[in-house]
C-alpha cells in the first residue's frame, strides 16, 4: 500500500457506504483504512472497490486525477482498529443504523484517539447529541451524511453536535470538497435533517396523492422524473421561486396566497397501509419488477444516469 502525503482516512464499516467513502477519499489522494469487524466485509470490499474502479475508469468516470491502480494502492483493509487510527486525521463511522451499535463503537474510538482527529458518522437519521453524548472529543465529533450512491451523489450534510468545534465543521467542509464532494451545512440538529425532511415531505404528499386516487403510482412518478426534477438537477426550489417571477419577493406577493390555500388542503401523516403499499408495488413492477435481477439492473441504469448527469453538470457548473 501507498502512503499519502494528503494523510489517512479510517473507514469503520465496510458495507455499501463504507466502500463508497473509501473510493471517494482514495479519488482524493487519501490513503485509505478499511476496517470492519467482519474479516469478510473487508475482503469482499477490497474486491468490490477493484472491480468498480476499473469499471469506472473503462468508462472514463474515474474521480480524481490518480489512475485506478494508483487509488487502489492507497486502499487497504485493517483487522484491528486501534492500528487502523493511528495517525489517521480523519475516521469515518458507517456501521449499521443502531444507536447503542455506534454509540459503543464512538465509546471505543474516544478511549483511542488523539485530540486532533475528526470522528464522524455516516449516520441517515440519529441525532449527535445523542450518538456523541458525554464523549471526551465531543468537539472533534460531526455527522457527514452521504446520499446514496454516493460515489455519483455529491451532497453531504454536515450536522454538529452542539459542543462540535467550529474547527471541525471547517475541516470537514473543506476534506469534502477535496475528495469532490458537495458539504452542506446543517445549522442545528433536527429529526431527519434536512435531505429526509424534504424527501418525506414529497413521499408523503406522493403517498396522498396515490391514496385518494388523483393519480396512478407511475404517473406520480412522471411529474418529478419529467418535470420538477428536471429543474431540481440543476437549480433548488427557493431558486425556482426566485426565477419563476421577477425576483423572490415578485413571487412571494404573485403567489403565497395561492400557495397558502393549496397547503391547507394537505392531509394528515399517511400511515402507509398495507393496502396502499400493494397497490404502488403492482404499479411499480410492471416496469421493475421485485426480484433480485431486475432490481439490480435498474440500479445500475440509475447509476449510468447519475454519472452522466455529473458530467453534464461539470460541463455547465464548472467548480
Ligand atoms: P451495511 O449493512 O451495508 O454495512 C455495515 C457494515 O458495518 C457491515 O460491513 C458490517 O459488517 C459492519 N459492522 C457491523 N458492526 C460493526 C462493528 N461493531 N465494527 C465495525 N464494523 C461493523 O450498511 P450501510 O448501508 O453501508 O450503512 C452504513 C451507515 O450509513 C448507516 O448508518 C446508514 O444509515 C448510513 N447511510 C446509508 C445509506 C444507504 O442508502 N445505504 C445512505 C446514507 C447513509
Amino acid at each position: 500500500m501507498a502512503s499519502s502525503a494528503a494523510g489517512c482516512v479510517v473507514i469503520v464499516g465496510s458495507g455499501v457506504i463504507g466502500r463508497s467513502w473509501a473510493m471517494l477519499f482514495a479519488s482524493g489522494g487519501f490513503q485509505v483504512k478499511l476496517y470492519d469487524i467482519e474479516q469478510q466485509q473487508i475482503r469482499n470490499a477490497l474486491e468490490n472497490i477493484r472491480k468498480e474502479m476499473k469499471l469506472l475508469e473503462q468508462a472514463g468516470a474515474l474521480k480524481g486525477s490518480l489512475s485506478a491502480e494508483e487509488q487502489l494502492s492507497l486502499i487497504s483493509g485493517c483487522p484491528n482498529i486501534q492500528e487502523a487510527v493511528e495517525g489517521a486525521m480523519h475516521i469515518q463511522e458507517c456501521v449499521p443504523e443502531d444507536l447503542e451499535l455506534k454509540k459503543k463503537i464512538f465509546a471505543q474510538l474516544d478511549s483511542i484517539v488523539d485530540d486532533r482527529v475528526i470522528l464522524s458518522s455516516s449516520t441517515s437519521c440519529l441525532m449527535p447529541s445523542k450518538l456523541f453524548a458525554g464523549l471526551v472529543h465531543v468537539k472533534q465529533c460531526i455527522v457527514a451524511h452521504p446520499v446514496n450512491p454516493p460515489y455519483y451523489i455529491p451532497l453531504v450534510e454536515l450536522v454538529p453536535h452542539p459542543e462540535t468545534a467550529p474547527a471541525t465543521v471547517d475541516r470537514t467542509h473543506a476534506l469534502m470538497k477535496k475528495i469532490g464532494q458537495c458539504p452542506m451545512r446543517v445549522q442545528k440538529e433536527v429529526a431527519g435533517f434536512v435531505l429526509n425532511r424534504l424527501q418525506y415531505a414529497i413521499i408523503s404528499e406522493a403517498w396522498r396523492l396515490v391514496e385518494e386516487g388523483i393519480v396512478s403510482p407511475s404517473d406520480l412518478d412522471l411529474v418529478m422524473s419529467e418535470g420538477l426534477g428536471m429543474r431540481y438537477a440543476f437549480i433548488g426550489p427557493l431558486e425556482t421561486m426566485h426565477l419563476n417571477a421577477e425576483g423572490m419577493l415578485s413571487y412571494c406577493d404573485r403567489y403565497s396566497e395561492g400557495m397558502k390555500h393549496v397547503l391547507k388542503t394537505f392531509g394528515p401523516i399517511p400511515e402507509f397501509s398495507r393496502a396502499t403499499a400493494e397497490k404502488v408495488n403492482q404499479d411499480m413492477c410492471v416496469k421493475v419488477p421485485d426480484d433480485p435481477e431486475h432490481l439490480a439492473a435498474r440500479r445500475q441504469w440509475r447509476d449510468e444516469c447519475l454519472m452522466r448527469l455529473a458530467k453534464l453538470k461539470s460541463q455547465v457548473q464548472p467548480q
